[in-house]
């Protein structure tokens, strides 16, 4: 498939998006949005490995991951690397916070060096609301995921994975599939489909992880598998949080779950043909996936991971180049 036109003299000259801190996905428009997969595309496509290299020089940017992460954290890291940025990053186990340090005051300290952006994942959902007032003029906050409700460059990486394989976002059938309640990946990307256009946004998952709708507003919820994934052009597999099965003695099993609702090649053959598989990782092969279907020529698994440093590049460099701007 054609990779998507890329405006090199709009990313050169001008820049819609006038992003301070990234939150939520459904604060920004469509324009900004576009605007950042632009930018990605842009950062994918170049031939030149040095030539971003000093877009964020003399920037600092620290790292604060109060949850654990593998993808957004590295991919975080090379795409400040390759940006020319100075990385920081506080470990939550051997930092101050140890010792009872609130986040707004090693958010200060680390001000008071220099460091201009924070990229923050985090359990808590009363941390960005009361930062945002706190943080200085010229500091600025990414989440890198918020509890259940927020992963924004998830949903970003997701959208531009999307765009790249099946061109437009207005007459797809995208089928969320698996732990939904507890999942802040569901929700960026409803939010970031929502407000590309695509019509037809279809959960499916058992009874236990359906989530509070008024939360996926204009969303069908199905129960069915076989029903959800007919006709689905994406298909977006999530891990079941096993911890949280484990725990509830009243949850289903996960063999229960796995014999229901594992995106089989059964299953996925209920879907077009063409249909993409994608799971934003870590993934539990053979609960929510099988291997054979994480591993085949529908998956584009790994091309939302690729997408995810491009992604991030492209999000701290339209908010921090304002700085240099300056
Ligand atoms: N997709 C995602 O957020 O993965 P990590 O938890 O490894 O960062």
């Amino acid at each position: 498939m054609d990779e998507p036109e890329v405006d090199n003299e709009l990313i050169a000259n001008k820049r819609v998006a006038r992003l301070k801190n990234l939150l939520y996905l459904k604060q920004h428009s469509k324009d900004v949005i576009n605007q950042i997969l632009d930018l990605s595309d842009h950062y994918l496509n170049s031939n030149e490995q040095n030539e971003f290299g000093n877009l964020l020089k003399n920037q600092s940017i620290a790292s604060l991951f109060f949850e654990p992460s593998t993808r957004t954290s590295a991919s975080f890291q090379v795409a400040a690397k390759r940006l020319g940025a100075e990385t920081i990053v506080i470990d939550e186990n051997t930092s101050s916070a140890t010792k009872g340090e609130t986040v707004l005051d090693t958010i200060r300290n680390l001000e008071a060096m220099g460091v201009n952006a924070f990229v923050i994942r985090t359990g808590d959902i009363n941390l960005f609301g009361p930062l945002i007032d706190e943080i200085g003029p010229h500091t600025h906050l990414i989440s890198a995921g918020e509890s259940s409700i927020s992963h924004p460059t998830q949903g970003l990486l997701d959208l531009l994975t999307i765009r790249q394989e099946k061109r437009s976002f207005e007459d797809l059938k995208v089928v969320i599939m698996g732990d939904i309640s507890h999942s802040r990946v569901a929700r960026s990307l409803t939010e970031g489909l929502k407000i590309m256009g695509t019509g037809n946004i279809t959960l499916v998952s058992p009874e236990e992880f359906k989530p509070d709708m008024t939360n996926f507003p204009n969303t069908q919820f199905k129960k069915d598998p076989s029903e959800g994934l007919r006709d689905a052009d994406v298909i977006v597999t999530l891990r079941v949080q096993k911890e949280r099965i484990e725990s509830d003695e009243n949850s289903l099993s996960l063999e229960e779950y796995s014999n229901e609702y594992q995106l089989s090649q059964d299953k996925l053959a209920l879907s077009k043909s063409d249909a993409i598989v994608m799971h934003p990782g870590p993934m539990n092969r053979g609960i929510e996936i099988s291997n054979e279907v994480a591993d085949g020529e529908q998956s584009v698994i790994l091309k939302q991971v690729e997408n995810g440093v491009a992604v991030r590049m492209a999000v701290l460099s339209e908010i921090l180049k304002q700085q240099n701007d300056k």
